[in-house]
C-alpha cells in the first residue's frame, strides 16, 4: 500500500471543498493542501445547481431581513449566531466569486440581477441564467488551479478516516482507475462530500450523492446532527427526479392541479389576486409546498402517471424570449428528458428529495468534536438550515462555510502533531477489509436489489409525512437489509474502474445513514419544517427546540441525544407566508 502525506486534506471537490482549498492556500501558502475526490471536480454535484445563490445586494434588502427569512424558513431550528455570520459574509463571498470569473446575470443598468426565491420575502438570489452551479464551480475550479500548493487526487474513493489518539490523521482511499488502496496522511481533514439524496428513490441528486463523508465521520466517532430533516423539492421530473428549478416559479411559473387550478391558494400560502403575486403561493417554502402536494393528492386533485402522482408546472405565459434568456437549461432538460417544450406545454412535476438539512455536527468554524476533523457544505450540519433550508441558501453556504473551514483547519494544522505510527496499523486493517470484499466470491445478495428496497422503504417510512409506526417499521426493514448487505454478490473481478465495488461501499454508507434518519425521526415526537409526524402534528418548542445528535454505539446501534438551539435575536414565532 502506497502512503502519501500532506498538511491538510479536503475530501470532496465540489463548491465547499474547492472554496476550502482556496481559503487554506491563501491563509497559509506554505501548507501542502490536497483535494481527494471520487469524481473529477467539475463533475461534483454543485455543477447541477440551477436557480441561484442568496446574498443581500439591493438597497431594498437588509442583513436582518435575510437572517429573519432564514430563521423562520428553518422553523426556528437553526443556530442564530450561525445565521448572522452567514448573511454578513455572504455578499463578500459573492463579489469575490465574480472577481474569480463567475458571470452573474445583470439588470439592464448593469448591476447584479436578483430573483425572488422560495420563502425569501425579498428578491436576493443572484443567478447565472439557470446554470448557476456550473458557473460557480467553474470559477472555483479554475481559481484553485493557480495555487501550486493544492494537489489533487481525482477519482479516489475514501473508505475510512484514520484517527490517532483522538485526532484525525488522514484517510484510506481506493484509486478507482487501478483498484490500488492508498493511505493519505494529514494533520487535518475537511469533509465536503455533499448530501445523501440517493437513499431515496426520487431525487434531484446525482448518483454520487451517497453520504460518504457523513458515514465516514459517524464511524470515526463524530455525531450526525438533525438527520431527520430531509427536504423534498416540489418540482422534480417524475421519472428521473431531475430538478426543474424554483427559478421557473421565480420568473412567474404556476403550479396547477388536474383541473388547471392554482391549488396553493388553498394552503395558507397567499392568493393569486388581484394579479399574480409571485412572492407568495408558488414561492412559499419547500416544506409547505411539498406538504400541499400530498394534501392535494389526498383530495384526488393530482394527476397519475407511471411514476406516481404529479401536478403540472405551467411557464407558457412567461414567453419564449424570457425562457430562452433566463431558463434555457429548463427548456433543454424538458426537451431531452421529458420530450416536451415548456414554451408550448405544461411540465409534469412531483416532489423529490433534494437536500438533507442534517449532517456532520460542526461548530461555526466547521470543526467537529474530533480534533483535526472539519466539515462544510451539505455534508455538514453547521445549523444554518434548521428544519427546512430556503432555496438558494446552500450554494452560498458552501462559499461562506467552506472558506471558514479552510481557514480554521489551516490554523489548526500549525500546532498539530504529525500522524503517529498507530495509523499505519489502521490503514493496513482497512486495506485487508477492502481486499476481502474485492475478492469475495461467495456472496448471494445483489447491490441493486438491496438499494431499491432501501429507497422504497425510505419513501414509505420517512417521506413528506411520517408517523411513529412508519418510522419504526422502516427501521426494522433497514436492520434486515443491513444484515443481508454482509453477503453482497460482486461479479466484476476487474481492478480497473470497478464501479460495482465502489457501489458496494456506497450502499454500505447509505444503509447506515438511512437507519439514522429513521431513528432520529422516530424520537422527534413533534412536527417541524420538513419533519411532519401525522401522530404529532404540532411543533413542540418545550421539548424539541433542540438539535438531535446521533452517535454510534460500540455495538453499531444508534444513540440519539439532544443539544440546545442558539437563539440570539428572534424568539420562536409563527411562520407566515403571503397575505392570507
Ligand atoms: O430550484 C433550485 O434551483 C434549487 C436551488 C437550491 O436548492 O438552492
Amino acid at each position: 500500500m502506497a502512503s502519501y502525506s500532506c498538511d491538510l486534506l479536503i475530501v470532496g471537490g465540489g463548491g465547499a471543498g474547492l472554496r476550502a482549498s482556496i481559503a487554506a492556500a491563501e491563509a497559509r501558502p506554505d501548507l501542502d493542501v490536497a483535494v481527494v475526490s471520487k469524481v473529477y471536480p467539475m463533475r461534483s454535484h454543485t455543477v447541477a445547481a440551477e436557480g441561484g445563490a442568496a446574498a443581500v445586494i439591493k438597497s431594498t434588502d437588509s442583513l436582518e431581513a435575510h437572517a429573519y427569512d432564514t430563521v423562520s424558513g428553518a422553523d426556528w431550528l437553526c443556530d442564530q449566531d450561525v445565521v448572522e455570520a452567514f448573511v454578513d459574509e455572504a455578499p463578500r463571498e459573492m463579489v469575490q466569486l465574480e472577481h474569480w470569473g463567475c458571470p452573474w446575470s445583470r439588470e439592464p443598468d448593469g448591476t447584479v440581477a436578483v430573483r425572488p426565491f422560495g420563502g425569501m420575502k425579498v428578491s436576493r438570489t443572484w443567478f447565472a441564467a439557470d446554470k448557476t452551479g456550473f458557473h460557480m464551480l467553474h470559477s472555483l475550479f479554475q481559481t484553485s488551479l493557480k495555487y501550486k500548493s493544492v494537489k489533487r487526487y481525482d477519482e479516489w474513493f475514501v473508505s475510512r478516516l484514520l484517527v490517532d489518539d483522538g485526532r484525525c490523521a488522514g484517510v484510506v482511499a481506493v484509486e478507482i482507475a487501478t483498484g490500488e488502496v492508498h493511505s493519505i496522511l494529514a494533520k487535518a481533514v475537511i469533509l465536503c462530500t455533499g448530501g445523501c439524496g440517493k437513499i431515496f428513490p426520487f431525487t434531484t441528486n446525482a448518483n454520487i450523492k451517497n453520504g460518504d463523508g457523513m458515514a465516514l465521520a459517524y464511524r470515526a466517532g463524530a455525531p450526525l446532527k438533525d438527520m431527520e430533516f430531509v427536504q423534498y423539492h416540489p418540482t422534480g421530473l417524475p421519472a428521473t427526479g431531475i430538478l426543474i428549478t424554483e427559478a421557473t416559479r421565480a420568473e412567474g411559473g404556476w403550479l396547477v392541479n388536474k383541473d388547471g387550478y392554482r391549488y396553493l391558494q388553498d394552503y395558507a400560502l397567499g392568493t393569486p389576486e388581484p394579479k399574480p403575486v409571485h412572492r407568495t403561493m408558488e414561492l412559499g417554502p419547500r416544506d409547505r409546498l411539498s406538504q400541499a402536494f400530498i394534501k392535494e393528492q389526498e383530495r384526488g386533485r393530482t394527476l397519475e402517471g407511471p411514476y406516481g402522482h404529479y401536478v403540472n408546472l405551467d411557464i407558457r405565459h412567461i414567453g419564449e424570449t424570457v425562457i430562452d434568456k433566463k431558463l434555457p437549461f429548463v427548456r433543454e432538460l424538458c426537451l431531452k428528458y421529458a420530450n416536451l417544450d415548456p414554451v408550448h406545454e405544461v411540465i409534469p412535476v412531483r416532489p423529490v428529495v433534494h437536500y438533507i438539512m442534517g449532517g456532520v455536527h460542526t461548530d461555526i468554524h466547521g470543526a467537529t468534536p474530533i480534533a483535526g476533523l472539519y466539515a462544510a457544505g451539505e455534508a455538514a450540519c453547521v445549523s444554518l438550515n434548521g428544519a427546512n433550508r430556503l432555496g438558494s441558501n446552500s450554494l452560498t453556504e458552501c462559499l461562506v462555510f467552506g472558506a471558514r473551514a479552510g481557514r480554521a483547519a489551516a490554523e489548526y494544522v500549525d500546532g498539530a502533531p504529525a500522524p503517529g505510527a498507530a495509523v499505519e496499523a489502521q490503514a493496513s486493517d482497512e486495506e485487508r477489509r477492502l481486499r476481502s470484499l474485492m475478492d469475495k466470491t461467495d456472496g448471494t445478495e445483489r447491490i441493486a436489489d438491496l438499494r431499491s428496497e432501501m429507497q422504497s422503504t425510505m419513501e414509505e417510512s420517512a417521506g413528506i409525512y411520517r408517523s411513529g409506526d412508519s418510522l419504526a417499521a422502516g427501521a426494522e426493514t433497514l436492520g434486515r437489509l443491513r444484515q443481508h448487505a454482509r453477503h453482497l454478490k460482486l461479479e466484476d473481478r476487474s481492478r480497473t474502474f470497478n464501479t460495482e465495488f465502489i457501489s458496494a461501499l456506497e450502499l454500505d454508507y447509505m444503509l447506515e445513514l438511512a437507519e439514522i434518519i429513521l431513528r432520529s425521526g422516530e424520537q422527534r415526537t413533534e412536527s417541524r419544517g420538513a419533519h411532519q409526524r401525522t401522530d404529532f402534528p404540532a411543533r413542540d418548542d418545550d421539548n424539541f427546540l433542540a438539535h438531535s445528535l446521533a452517535y454510534r454505539n460500540d455495538d453499531g446501534s444508534v444513540r440519539i441525544e439532544y443539544s440546545p438551539v442558539t437563539i440570539t435575536k428572534w424568539p420562536p414565532g409563527a411562520r407566515v407566508y403571503g397575505k392570507q
